[in-house]
C-alpha cells in the first residue's frame, strides 16, 4: 500500500550516470535506501549543477548528497543551511566545517600505482590525467609523483584529456609517441579508451606496455587484457554515504563526521615487468 506513507526524500547529484564508477555509486544507494526513503538521482555539470540543487530543493528532499565537485561550496552551503537542508560530500573533498564526508586515501592510491610500476622494472612512466582535476584527483596525482621522484623519477610523459573513454583513446597517439614502458591512467573509464587505442595500433600490452588505471569498476575484470588498477570500495562510499545522511536527518546536532575507506592495488594482466 503506497498511499498515506511519510517517506524521506533524499536527493543524489553526480556528474554523470554513464561513469561507470558513479554508476556503481547510484546502484549501491539504491540497493541500500530503508523502506522509508525515496532517492532521487540527478547528473550535472559544473554550469547545470545550480539548476540541479533548485529542481531537487523544490521537489522537497530533506537532504543531499554530492558526488561531484561543488565550484561555488560557500554559495551552495549558504542556500542548503538557510533551507535547512544538511548535506554530505563524497568522492569530493569539499569543506570539512560544513557538512559530513565519505572519502578514500587518494594520496596512498596514487602512491600504490607509482610503487607497483616501479616494482616491475618501469622507469618511462607516463601519466594520462583528465584536463579538469577535481580535488581528489590532485591528491592522486600527488601520491604518484611524490612515489616517483622517490626514485628520482619524473613522469616521461604528462598527457592530458577528457575524462571519458574517448579521452583515453584520443591519448594513445601521444602515448605510443613518448616511448614509456608503462602507464598510469587517472580512472578506469579513460583506462579503457588507452587499451582500445593500443589494440587498434597492434600494441601489446603489458609485452610492449604496461597500464594501470584507478578505481576498480566492474569493467576491469572484463577487459582484454583484465586492467590493473587501484580499488576504491566503490559499493561501500554509497552505502556509508547513505547511512550517514539519514543518521544526520535523524540526529541534526551530530558532530560532523568523516568517514575514510582504504583502497588497494588489484593486480590483472594489464601490467608485467619491463622488457
Ligand atoms: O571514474 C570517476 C572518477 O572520478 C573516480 O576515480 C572518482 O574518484 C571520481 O572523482
Amino acid at each position: 500500500n503506497l498511499k498515506g506513507r511519510h517517506k524521506r526524500l533524499i536527493g543524489i547529484i553526480v556528474p554523470s550516470f554513464r561513469m561507470p564508477f558513479f554508476a556503481d555509486i547510484i546502484q549501491s544507494m539504491q540497493a541500500s535506501a530503508p523502506s522509508d526513503v525515496n532517492l532521487v538521482f540527478l547528473g550535472s555539470t559544473d554550469e547545470s549543477l545550480q539548476d540541479a540543487i533548485f529542481s531537487l530543493v523544490e521537489r522537497g528532499v530533506e537532504a543531499l548528497v554530492f558526488g561531484r565537485h561543488i565550484p561555488n561550496r560557500a554559495e551552495v552551503n549558504t542556500f542548503l543551511k538557510k533551507r535547512n537542508i544538511p548535506y554530505l560530500v563524497l568522492d569530493q573533498n569539499a569543506d570539512i566545517n560544513a557538512h559530513d564526508m565519505v572519502q578514500t586515501n587518494e594520496f596512498t592510491g596514487g602512491s600504490m600505482a607509482a610503487s607497483h610500476l616501479m616494482s616491475l622494472g618501469h622507469r618511462d612512466i607516463a601519466l594520462i590525467l583528465p584536463n579538469n582535476l577535481t580535488d581528489n584527483m590532485r591528491q592522486r596525482r600527488a601520491g604518484f609523483l611524490d612515489t616517483l621522484s622517490t626514485a628520482n623519477l619524473t613522469p616521461k610523459a604528462i598527457i592530458t584529456t577528457t575524462l571519458s573513454k574517448h579521452g583515453g583513446l584520443a591519448a594513445v597517439h601521444q602515448l605510443i609517441q613518448s616511448k614509456s614502458t608503462a602507464a598510469f591512467i587517472l580512472n578506469d573509464e579513460m583506462a579503457i579508451g588507452v587499451l582500445r587505442g593500443l589494440a587498434y595500433q597492434d600494441i601489446k600490452v603489458p609485452d610492449d606496455i604496461s597500464i594501470i588505471g584507478y578505481d576498480d569498476t566492474d569493467y576491469a575484470e572484463f577487459m582484454i587484457p583484465t586492467l590493473t588498477t587501484i580499488a576504491q570500495p566503490v559499493w561501500e562510499i554509497g552505502e556509508t554515504a547513505l547511512k550517514m545522511i539519514i543518521r544526520r536527518l535523524d540526529h541534526p546536532n551530530l558532530p560532523l563526521q568523516t568517514e575514510f575507506f582504504d583502497v588497494k592495488l588489484v593486480i590483472r594482466e594489464s601490467t608485467g615487468p619491463v622488457k
